[in-house]
């Protein structure tokens, strides 16, 4: 198992942060490298001109290996809904056909498949949560629904972001594939801490960002595109999606067409010269520990919160059907008021999510951070 990687961050001991599927800390060196990187900006002439193309490529390479897609498969963009509206702008769903989409999974995976199905005569289908809490086989039951319009795609979350329930992807790919259905995967809350292999896989898209469990900055993340669709329109119109618009030729517009593979789809303005960087050094440690490692050292953390506080009265998804890093829990009765803000004045940080309590420990967390919070958890239930 991941031995705590604490050390490598600056959160004082008494720091319980246990709330990274909101937003991690960043790593000592991320931060160093942030602060170069201003003074470079501040320095622009230092830049050589390769200094762009270098930075782009490392970012890509290192979220390409994460998944085991090849570098030119992976598109840089800002944001998760980003990507989807990208992925949206591709991908043909049949008319008539159903997307799926989960109940409460976050906005970005969800919203998009709303602001078209009327225009594109799709319906958008909503998998109620699961009061088993098995969402895959609620997804699978969705899919195959019996005299139900056939499905187009489906957009969902590898990990539900709110209860942290699992979905296995394999599974509903291979009725999505029944189906000739594409698949969408909002892979935020489970790229890096839970393998995921897009050879064997063979989605549509994948999408996920730096800021949570790649211990990165905002305003970074990836778009994995399947290679049968890297000949799409872009959801902007770039110079560097062309082929040859180039400003240092005498011929400015030289070849309008598209290059030829997943970083056609790059965001406008991708010289993000201070948070490139430092979102690629974060998952370059994230690939250096692996997954299995990760999550090994998550899943001890959430596992002995769930014992210690197992006679307290909260629901807990059983172990199978949860992700290993993310613990929530709900109460019949509701969470007791302020109960997340007296948590914080204790300096022990977790999440409210849809009236349930969201813990998320990183590789920084250790047994102490759990068994605080489990004895400042029952001693805010008792008074
Ligand atoms: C499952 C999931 N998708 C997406 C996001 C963020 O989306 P965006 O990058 O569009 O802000 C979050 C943030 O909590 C999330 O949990």
């Amino acid at each position: 198992m991941l031995a705590s990687q604490r050390d490598l961050f600056d959160i004082p001991r008494d720091v319980c942060y246990l709330n990274s599927a909101s937003y991690s800390p960043l790593p000592l060196r991320t931060q160093e490298a942030g602060r170069a990187a201003v003074g470079r900006k501040g320095q622009p002439w230092t830049l050589d001109a390769g200094f762009a193309n270098r930075q782009h490529e490392r970012a890509r390479t290192a979220a390409a290996r994460l998944i085991n897609a090849d570098a030119s498969d992976i598109a840089l963009i800002s944001a998760i809904s980003y990507g989807v509206a990208t992925a949206a702008k591709v991908l043909t769903v049949p008319r008539g056909s159903r997307v799926i989409v989960l109940e409460n999974d976050h906005s970005s995976p969800v919203l998009e498949w709303h602001g078209r199905a009327e225009a594109q005569g799709f319906t958008v289908e909503t998998v109620s949560q699961p009061t088993d809490g098995d969402w895959t086989s609620a997804v699978l039951a969705a899919i195959e629904r019996s005299g139900a319009p056939s499905v187009g795609l489906a957009s969902i979350s590898s990990v539900h972001w709110s209860d942290g329930g699992l979905i296995d992807i394999e599974q509903v790919q291979a009725a999505l594939r029944r189906q000739g259905a594409k698949f969408v995967i909002d892979a935020t809350q489970s790229t890096g801490v839970l393998a995921m292999d897009v050879k064997r896989l063979d989605p549509d898209a994948v999408l996920f960002p730096t800021y949570k469990w790649l211990i990165g900055p905002y305003g970074r993340a990836f778009l994995y595109m399947a290679k049968r669709h890297q000949n799409g329109v872009p959801l902007e119109q770039t110079s560097a999606g062309r082929r040859n618009v180039n400003s240092e030729s005498a011929v400015y517009f030289g070849d309008l067409a598209y290059v030829d593979d997943a970083r056609r789809y790059d965001m406008g303005q991708r010289d993000h010269f201070i948070s490139m960087e430092m979102a690629s050094i974060g998952i370059e440690m994230m690939a250096e520990w692996g997954a299995p490692a990760i999550a090994e050292r998550l899943g001890m953390i959430t596992r002995r919160i769930a014992v210690g506080i197992s006679d307290l009265g909260f629901t807990v998804l059983a172990d199978r059907l949860r992700a290993p890093h993310i613990l929530s829990l709900g109460l019949a009765r509701g969470l007791p008021k302020e109960l997340i803000s007296r948590l914080a004045v204790e300096n022990i940080h977790v999440a409210l999510r849809l009236g349930r309590m969201r813990i998320s420990p990183h590789v920084f967390n250790d047994e102490a951070d759990a068994d605080r919070f489990i004895a400042a958890l029952r001693r805010i239930l008792r008074s």
